[in-house]
């Protein structure tokens, strides 16, 4: 005697997926149903196959064929795991159209945040992803000097009856900055609400279109533009920039501590170790640690987290990026290279990231307990 498919699936129709708690049928896990005499075969999938949870739901399936079949049974079930979904990128209420969002800190100031942050945005234009760049470093804004286009202005444009703001695109970057706006000068005396709600509207008022990466260029320190911009965007993931110094560690640390604070949550990517060596221009395989050696690898390893790059430090890429030309468009140089190994790893960690993790969650912040950074 066999018994029918559809006596079976009746019967497997009492059994819950235990963590998706709903039955394996309706859930559609259970496929290529066979029956010989009193043995039954099928294939099952389940959330979690750890082997206290295989047993538990075999146990149920004997026990309800049994039940409904009024028949010993003798079952033969292969259990494999319920296969990954994607995970959906994050839909950003402003910027639906933004891929990723991806943070450039540091703890301490004039570490290269804006240099690697600059040459990070045309490398990854070079490989021919779409890519914007939001200058948030509201008090001191470099990007438009970086960029070599200090003298335009971003146009206003009206979409769906909206009046937004068309970013200044130069070597194939978007770019909005506070810089466009205000006098240098002018900048350094905005304070507080007014900083940040210019902030936000680099984000909502622009005609950012659509974007593969959108990089921020933060200012130095754990303060209120950073706490701004995670309650503004969903942002992906960030990325620290240190020098080997001590003094330099010490505050990336902080950043470190800050991105994962709850109020913050906010998934480092990797740590980016800027100025590691210096490098005479006609010499550059000699290489001096004047501010230390290896410990930015040991932070990044103490806090789990890939080295994503090591950039020398090379007098043309202070000058190229006071020239407005920076370093990486000096094409065959070691430093370019050293930029374009960098961008080939956070387009690795930024995959890693969102196979593995969901969509980072916008911060609804209703009080500001718990905001201020750790120390
Ligand atoms: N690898 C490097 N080699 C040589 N000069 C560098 C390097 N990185 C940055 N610089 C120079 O160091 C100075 C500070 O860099 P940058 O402005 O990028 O730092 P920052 O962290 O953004 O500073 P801030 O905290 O003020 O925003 C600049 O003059 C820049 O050209
Ligand atoms: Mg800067």
């Amino acid at each position: 005697m066999s018994f029918t498919e559809s006596d079976i699936k009746k019967a497997l129709s009492f059994v819950i997926e235990p963590d998706l708690k709903k039955d394996i049928i309706e859930l559609n896990l259970v496929s290529n149903i066979k029956s010989d005499g009193n043995k039954i075969t099928f294939d099952l999938q389940i959330s979690n196959p750890a082997m206290h949870n295989k047993k538990r739901v075999v146990d149920a399936c004997e026990l309800h064929l049994k039940r409904i079949l009024k028949a010993e049974v003798e079952l033969d079930v292969s259990i494999t795991p319920i296969p990954k979904q994607p995970k959906k990128p994050a839909q950003n209420k402003f910027l639906p159209n933004v891929k990723n969002i991806i943070a450039i800190a540091s703890g301490k100031g004039g570490v290269g945040k804006s240099t690697v942050t600059a040459n990070l945005a045309i490398a990854l234009a070079q490989k021919g992803y779409k890519v914007g760049l939001v200058d948030a470093d509201i008090y001191g804004p470099s990007m438009p000097l970086m960029f070599g286009v200090e003298n335009e202005r971003p146009q206003p444009i009206e979409i769906d009856g909206k009046n937004l703001i068309t970013p200044v695109e130069s070597y194939g970057v978007k770019l909005l900055s506070i810089g466009f706006f205000a006098d240098t000068d002018q900048a350094v005396v905005w304070r507080g609400p007014m900083a940040t709600r210019a902030l936000t509207q680099l984000f909502t008022q622009a005609n950012w279109g659509e974007l593969d990466y959108m990089l921020i260029d933060l200012p130095p320190g754990t303060g209120d533009i950073h706490l701004s911009l995670v309650q503004t965007v969903s942002v992906t993931g960030a990325i620290i920039v240190s020098t080997p110094q001590k003094v330099a560690l010490i505050d990336a640390r902080k950043a470190i501590g800050m991105f994962k604070m709850d109020s913050i949550n906010v998934p480092v990517l990797g740590m980016i170790e800027n100025m590691a060596y210096f490098a005479p221009e006609e010499l550059p395989e000699n290489k001096y640690y004047i501010f230390g050696k290896d410990g930015l690898k040991k932070l990044a390893q103490e806090n789990n987290l890939p080295l994503l790059g090591e950039i020398p430090l090379v007098q043309s890429i202070r000058e190229a990026g006071d020239a407005g030309r920076p370093a990486i468009l000096q094409e065959t140089s070691a430093q370019a290279i050293a930029f374009k190994d960098f961008a080939e790893n956070v387009v690795v960690a930024i995959n890693a990231r969102n196979e593995n993790m969901d969509p980072t969650q916008k911060v609804e912040i209703t009080n500001m307990d718990g905001c201020s950074p750790q120390k």
